[in-house]
């Protein structure tokens, strides 16, 4: 299967967001801290999302997935090990590790794997764990944990990883007394989570700098509606941006991309925000941007190879750094043969800009740079294949849809 785009049609119209993965996924691994049923709803088809639902339903529970719904029920009686074919495709499967740990004094989950975009160890994971009690035992390929009790603790997280700081949440919640998490993560994300698992009876108060977590000895049901995808939002903004078109996101929380907002605009791109919408106002060429991503408030990470593609036809040279994932520049390659002019050194890319890129063959390596490259694509003279497209559906519901109806020539082929 792969995409076929031709270049050059500038865009405009109306994309309504879907809800964000990245909150569904840990509201799934959360619904394993309770027997009661956990209720989801806008809950995008995204491959990612078939996944946790596949670790969750193999390790007992029963799960209904219908129109933007998911309904999580008990099953048969929870299991300990995680299945390796789904941990190894997507990262956030990783997450069920606290919970199962909470509940039944023992987990064992293989290392993660997901986007190829650099190292991207599980350390402050089994920090935190270990500081609220439990034993690890890290295997080549899988960490086995074992407690016979949770118990609060302080713990200061190294770097406010999300994930790690999901993972604690969870595992605090049904720890004895109290465990404050200082230097958490603090994207929208981590606090959708932190009203799924209030919902759920956790007793969190999260303000900026430190989490406190009394912990419960059972968590009840809930149900919730997760936060827009900032994520998907920002790549649909790029894309009205990147062919000078006029494009609206809707159905958004436009404070989760004050930071992307800030970047367009500073990019000569015109920007005007409404209460849940966002609309750019493309130009033919962008104005060069000095910009370095940062945990939230900062520009995310995500977000840093469609902006970099949308840099490389601005008016001069632009510097875009990653401090998160200081590695992830692997598409970079594929936009030189394009036409751009990218180097890439440390942790950074310098980006001169050019006049045009032109349409090639192209393989999406993981869901944000498969993202980049379509919308390097849809800029580009001629007509570009994408292939490696189930890594773009991992992140991405009916992308090429979405487009269509914003005027893209695009189609997915088999
Ligand atoms: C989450 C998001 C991902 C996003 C990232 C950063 C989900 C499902 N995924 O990923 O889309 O790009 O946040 O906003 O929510 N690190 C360690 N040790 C650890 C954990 C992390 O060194 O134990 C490092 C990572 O290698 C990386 C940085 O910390 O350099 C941030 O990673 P983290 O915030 O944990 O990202 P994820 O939760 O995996």
């Amino acid at each position: 299967m792969h995409l076929s785009i031709r270049g050059g049609t500038t865009l405009s119209g109306t994309v309504p967001i879907a809800g964000a993965k990245n909150a569904v996924l840990p509201g799934c691994a959360a619904s394993l801290l309770t027997d009661e049923p956990v209720i989801i709803h806008r809950v995008p088809r995204l491959r990612d999302v078939a996944t946790i639902i596949a670790v969750i339903s193999e390790l007992g529970k029963d799960v209904e997935y219908r129109d933007d719904t998911i309904v999580i029920r008990h099953g048969a009686p929870l299991h300990s090990q995680a299945a390796r074919r789904y941990v190894e495709q997507m990262r956030a499967s990783f997450l069920v590790l606290g919970p199962i740990l909470a509940r039944l004094g023992r987990a064992i989950v293989p290392l993660p794997g997901g986007c190829t975009i650099g190292p991207r160890p599980v350390d402050y994971h089994l920090q935190g764990l270990s500081a609220l009690g439990a034993r690890v035992k890290d295997g080549m390929d899988r960490v086995v944990l074992t407690a016979d009790e949770l118990r609060g603790a302080r713990f200061r997280l190294p770097y406010p990883s999300v994930g790690a700081t999901e993972q604690l949440l969870m595992a605090a919640a049904l720890a004895s007394g109290e465990t404050v998490i200082e230097n958490p993560a603090r994207e929208p994300e981590v606090f959708d989570l932190v009203s799924l698992l209030t919902q759920m009876g956790a007793n969190i108060e999260a303000d900026q700098d430190v989490f406190r977590v009394r912990g419960r000895t059972e968590l009840g049901g809930g149900e919730h509606t997760v936060i827009p995808d900032r994520l998907e939002a920002g790549t649909y903004l790029i894309a009205g941006a990147i062919t000078a078109g006029t494009v609206t996101v809707t159905d958004v929380r436009p404070d989760d991309l004050t930071a992307v907002v800030a970047a367009l605009g500073e990019s000569g791109v015109h920007v005007a925000v409404a209460d849940d919408a966002i609309t750019v106002d493309g130009n033919d060429r962008p104005r060069p941007i000095t910009i370095t991503t940062a945990p939230y408030p900062g520009f995310p990470t995500d977000l840093q190879p469609p902006l970099v593609a949308l840099l490389a036809r601005a008016d001069g040279e632009s510097v875009v750094r990653d401090t998160v994932f200081p590695t992830r520049f692997g598409y970079v390659a594929a936009l030189n043969r394009m036409g751009a002019k990218i180097a890439v050194s440390t942790g950074a890319a310098r980006i001169t800009g050019v006049d045009g890129l032109t349409g090639t063959d192209l393989t999406a390596p993981d869901i944000r740079a498969g993202a980049a490259l379509v919308l390097a694509a849809l800029t580009a003279d001629g007509e570009s294949t994408i292939t490696g497209v189930d890594q773009i559906d991992r992140g991405y519901t009916e992308i090429e849809r979405k487009l269509q109806k914003l005027g893209a020539k695009i189609d997915r082929r088999d």
